[in-house]
């Protein structure tokens, strides 16, 4: 019997109508047969300081802990300043300390993003690529899902209607599983 393939995901926004929870929300309609979703909110994890990495907070204990149980990990971002919110470095700050205790490392990991602008997320998914060189996982290059003009593709109720988006989708949670089972050596 084929094993299921489960992934974390997360969105880096907190707010209730984020574009990005809404990609989530597809990706959870999407998900390929043999493979699995769970959604993970940031809401709560503090800021981090190191002189308390060693008594996480049970918010950061049970992100590190999903992220471990997790074959894979697909991140919904915004862009904020051309680069990544606060809140989405500061929970993968956290989930990767202390020194020797990163619980991203060798996972493979998917990238989508939605903005109200043209680009679509671009210059903060690059950013976020960055972070995972020094956080040794390994993220999936294509397709890149960067969703521009997201007001015109999600709707009030955080319905992704946009079908090119929705196929986008559909193609990057497939190839995040057959990446995960590359890299499985399956
Ligand atoms: C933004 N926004 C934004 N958009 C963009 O395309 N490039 C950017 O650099 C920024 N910068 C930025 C900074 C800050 C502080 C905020 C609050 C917003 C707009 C942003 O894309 C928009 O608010 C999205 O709707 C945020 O994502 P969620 O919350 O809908 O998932």
């Amino acid at each position: 019997m084929e094993k299921t393939v489960s992934i974390l995901g997360f969105a880096g926004s907190l707010r209730k109508g984020s574009h990005n929870k809404a990609l989530l929300g597809a990706a959870l309609e999407l998900v390929p047969k043999g493979a699995r979703l769970e959604i993970f909110d940031l809401e709560g994890i503090p800021p981090y300081n190191q002189d308390l990495e060693n008594q996480p907070p049970e918010k950061v204990k049970e992100f590190k802990a999903k992220i471990r149980a997790a074959d894979a990990i697909l991140i919904a971002t915004p862009e904020y300043n051309y680069s990544i919110p606060g809140i989405l470095k500061n929970a993968i700050d956290c989930a990767s300390r202390p020194h020797g205790d990163n619980a991203f490392e060798h996972k493979p990991v998917a990238i989508m993003g939605a903005s109200p602008s043209m680009i679509g997320t671009a210059r903060a998914q690059y950013h976020l690529r960055q972070c995972f060189v020094y956080l040794t996982c390994f993220a999936l290059n294509q397709p890149e899902v960067m969703v521009s003009s997201a007001q015109e593709k999600i709707d009030k109720n955080g319905k992704v209607t946009d079908q090119q988006t929705r196929e986008r989708i559909r193609e990057l949670l497939e190839r995040l599983v057959a990446w995960t089972d590359t890299l499985k050596g399956a």
